[in-house]
Order: C-alpha cells, then sequence, then structure tokens
C-alpha cells in the first residue's frame, strides 16, 4: 500500500521522546519532512541523530512566544504544511480534591490551548486537503476515578477535533483523533525507573492492573502504525473521528 507521504511537510510536537518520536522516524522513513521539538536538549541531540533531515526546535509549547517562534523555523524552511500532530502532553491524573487550579491551568494550556493555537496559527498554510491528528487519551472518553485534570482536558481535545473537522471539511482538510490506551513511551520508562523496576515489570503491572483486555501495553510500532496511516491519503475519507489504539481499554467506542 504505497502511503504516498514522499516530500509532504508534517509537524509532530513532543517528537523527541515515546510517541512522537516513534511517529517522527516513521515519517521520515516514509519520505516525508518532519518538525518537532521539545525542552530537552539531550532529547532533541538524540533525535537528530536519528533523524538527521527532521527540523528539532528547543521549544517549550506552554510559552505562547516560543510556540510562535516554532511556527516561523518551520515556515522559514518550508512556508508550507501538509499536517499537524498535537502530541506533546504528560500525564495529570489525581482526583479533583487533591488537584489544585494550577495544575489544571497548566494541563488545559498545554493540551488544548498550545494545540488549538498551533492549529489557528498553521491554517493559513496548511495544504488544502491535509490533515489534523490530535493525540488523546481514554479517559477524554470514560474518564475514571482520579483522573482529572487530563479526562477533562483530553474531553475538550475530543469536543475540538469534531468542531474542526467541520469547520475544515470544505477545505478537505482532515481532522481526526488518536485516543491512546497504554503505549510504551518515555513517561513509562521514567515512571518503571522511579519505581526501581524495569520498563516491561511496570508495564506488565500496569496491564494488568487496568486490566486492558488484550493484556498487555501497546508497542511504539503499533501507535506508527496507525497514526501514518491515518495522516496519509489512504485515510481520505475518515475525518471527524476518535479512534481507539487502546488494546480494548475504553469502555466505550
Ligand atoms: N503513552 C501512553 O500510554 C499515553 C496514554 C495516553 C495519552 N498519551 C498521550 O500521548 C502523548 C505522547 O505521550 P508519550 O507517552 O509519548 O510521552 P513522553 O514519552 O513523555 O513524550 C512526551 C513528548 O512531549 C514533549 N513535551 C512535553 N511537554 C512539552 C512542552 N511543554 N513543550 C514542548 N514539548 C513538550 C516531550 O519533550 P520534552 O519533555 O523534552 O519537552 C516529549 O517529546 C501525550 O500527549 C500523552 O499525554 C500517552
Amino acid at each position: 500500500m504505497d502511503l504516498n507521504l514522499q516530500n509532504k511537510v508534517i509537524v509532530v510536537t513532543g517528537g523527541t521522546d515515546g510517541l512522537g518520536r516513534a511517529l517522527v522516524a516513521r515519517l521520515a522513513q516514509c519520505g516525508a519532512q518532519v518538525a518537532t521539538g521539545g525542552r530537552h536538549a539531550q532529547r532533541r541531540e538524540s533525535l537528530s541523530t536519528e533523524v538527521p533531515n527532521a527540523l528539532v526546535c528547543d521549544v517549550d509549547l506552554l510559552e505562547p512566544d516560543q510556540r510562535a517562534a516554532f511556527v516561523d523555523a518551520v515556515m522559514s524552511r518550508w512556508g508550507h504544511i501538509d499536517a499537524l500532530v498535537n502530541n506533546a502532553g504528560k500525564s495529570a491524573a489525581m482526583s479533583v480534591a487533591e488537584s489544585s487550579d494550577q495544575q489544571w491551568r497548566e494541563d488545559y494550556e498545554l493540551k488544548v490551548i498550545a494545540a488549538t493555537d498551533l492549529i489557528r496559527r498553521f491554517l493559513p498554510v496548511l495544504r488544502d486537503g491535509g490533515s489534523i491528528m490530535n493525540i488523546v487519551a481514554t479517559a477524554g472518553k470514560a474518564p475514571r476515578a482520579g483522573s482529572t485534570p487530563t479526562s477533562a482536558s483530553r474531553a475538550a481535545g475530543l469536543a475540538l477535533t469534531k468542531a474542526l473537522a467541520g469547520e475544515l471539511a470544505p477545505r478537505g482538510i482532515r481532522v481526526n483523533a488518536l485516543v491512546i490506551g497504554l503505549i510504551e513511551s518515555g513517561q513509562w520508562e521514567r515512571r518503571a525507573a522511579a519505581s526501581n523496576m524495569t520498563t516491561q515489570e511496570f508495564m506488565d503491572m500496569a496491564a494488568t492492573a487496568m486490566e486492558v483486555p488484550l493484556g498487555r501495553f501497546g508497542r511504539l510500532d503499533e501507535f506508527a502504525d496507525v497514526a501514518t496511516f491515518l495522516l496519509s491519503e489512504r485515510a481520505s475519507y475518515i475525518t471527524g473521528a476518535a479512534i481507539n489504539l487502546d488494546g480494548g481499554l475504553s469502555p466505550v467506542l
């Protein structure tokens, strides 16, 4: 199956680690031109070594000025984009009673405001027929106890996806959400290390505790497969969809 991604310009936020990094590498293998960024220099350098052609920017997406500079850097290199993937994020799951306004603001700023700001800034140069993909979490569809503020910001991401799909359909731009359950990534490696466990031991424990129907975490290549397909013209009739990639974890469709 030809995905026809050669020379497509694709922006992936949070592409220096975990899911985003796997997607950047896969898109580059498919011949796409990829831009990404992050805050940690070591992660940026490591990605630049693995994917030398990628534009890897020093950016904290919580900062509006840095978001603007990131967009400018992409524009200087290519002048247009074919797709935007809003992937940058971090876990923020706690009980309402334990959470603070500051934690809610920061979570919303990164997962909703920054994503929406980037969409708005890139829209004039996003080619007709292109696509936007928002990476969200199953908690946005099916919030469990102790899952805020992430579950609320992810529900907002789902609403944003659906509204935007209608707004951009006249330009042939598809907008979808990929709804993640539990997938191996940098954040899980760090949690495992903090618990003095191997990443595999930690993931096995979490998959059992969360009762994932398929009984395991997803792999990065499984994420890259679905995300790359959704970005390609092979998915040309899919828009306004929120596709679960979760081994059956979500109790709702
Ligand atoms: N993996 C899962 O099981 C899972 C489940 C549900 C949802 N998700 C979502 O999927 C996305 C990717 O998660 P992941 O597991 O791959 O996480 P990860 O391994 O921690 O990677 C997160 C990426 O986002 C970047 N990032 C975080 N905050 C940023 C900021 N303020 N400005 C710029 N970049 C920032 C990180 O780079 P720096 O830290 O260097 O800035 C890194 O490149 C996230 O939105 C996450 O919430 C993941």
